[in-house]
């Protein structure tokens, strides 16, 4: 008997469909040409390209990553080429893919962005953009775009003013409510939002003089955070009407269930492919095989199911307290 078909596509609006809600997580797939060897690149839902700024950076000074319990503390700071020579290098073979790239944009003020945005609008490869907010604001004293709404939103306008490629923003978990920043990032004009980016933590060095990092501060991620991203997910998808990609700990099927279970939409696997590369694809499989399992056409029949039917309190007000 044939097998019945699975519809794992994802349509982010914009004319963007992943054929699959299981994408790699910027950073930690670099610009997806060096697995070539090891994965078939075209099996994956979507590829978001490490961090990509106006001028080439060097990074952070080292150590640059250390390992945490249950993740890893890494302060890369953004090391990459400039976009011109992203674009020189890598896009016409993304442009052969059918894997949509989404190529991650960071700066250091509204400019920045915008510059980035206008110089990848039209070139083939370059399916979507996925702001990284969680970047020091230098004009403001550098107060990170994403802890506040009116900055996060600002960047989101300007970006989408002069691209017409779909754009996804990303969400820092280092705030006290998210709630207001993702509507802002809505109103702006953001296609989808992705949910998390890193937890900023630091670890202290062997003979205790000084902390470990180069740059002092790290970015925390692995399965220490899904916690916090199941949370911050739960949140977000009950006050905006965009779709939410969740990022955050992902190291097994169940991760992917329990994202989709508080109202993402598709995942970004990150961390845990510096473990196994072969993770995100066998997920895809994995997915579709659990859809067949439960007798389910897609597993768009699984999204939100965990999410309160009226809207939950946020856990800022305390409720992990109350007696
Ligand atoms: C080494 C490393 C580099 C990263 N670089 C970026 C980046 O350039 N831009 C970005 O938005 N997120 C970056 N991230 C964050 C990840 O995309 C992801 O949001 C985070 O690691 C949480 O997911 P995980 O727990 O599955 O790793 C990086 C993470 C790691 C571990």
């Amino acid at each position: 008997m044939a097998l019945a078909a699975v519809d794992l596509s994802v349509d982010l609006g914009r004319g963007l469909i992943l054929p699959n809600p299981i994408l790699v997580a910027s950073g930690t797939f670099g610009y997806g040409v060096e697995y070539g060897d090891v994965v078939d690149v075209d099996r994956l839902g979507g590829i978001c390209c490490k961090g990509t700024t106006l001028r080439a950076r060097i990074g952070n000074p080292t150590p640059r990553v250390t390992e945490t319990p249950g993740g890893m503390l890494n302060s890369i700071g953004l090391q990459n080429p400039g976009v011109d020579a992203v674009i020189g290098k890598y896009s016409a073979t993304w442009a052969r893919w059918r894997v949509p790239v989404i190529v991650n944009v960071a700066g250091e003020s509204v400019e920045d962005y915008v510059e980035v945005a206008r110089r990848l609008d039209g070139i083939p490869g370059v399916a979507a953009i996925e702001l990284n907010i969680s970047c020091p604001n230098v004009g403001r004293g550098g107060l990170q775009f994403a802890i506040d709404p009116v900055a996060a939103g600002e960047v989101t306008a300007a970006v989408r003013h002069v691209t017409d490629l779909p754009l996804l923003v990303k969400l820092s978990p280092n705030v006290s409510d998210i709630r207001p920043i993702a509507r802002a990032i809505e109103d702006a004009g953001a296609d989808a939002l992705t949910a998390i980016n890193t937890l900023s933590g630091i670890a202290v060095a062997r003979d205790r003089t000084r902390p470990l990092l180069g740059n002092t501060y790290g970015g925390l991620s692995g399965p220490a955070i899904k916690p916090v991203a199941l949370r911050i997910v739960y949140e977000t998808a009950q006050v905006v009407k965009i779709p939410v990609i969740a990022i955050g700990g992902i190291t097994e099927l169940a991760d992917v269930l329990d994202f989709l279970a508080v109202g993402a939409v598709a995942v970004q696997v990150g961390t845990a492919i510096f473990a196994d590369p072969t993770l995100p694809v066998r997920l895809v499989a994995e997915l579709e095989a659990e859809c067949r399992h439960v007798g389910a056409s897609s597993h768009r029949d699984f999204v939100g199911s965990a999410l309160p039917k009226r809207p939950g309190s946020p856990s800022v007000k305390g409720v992990e307290y109350r007696p």
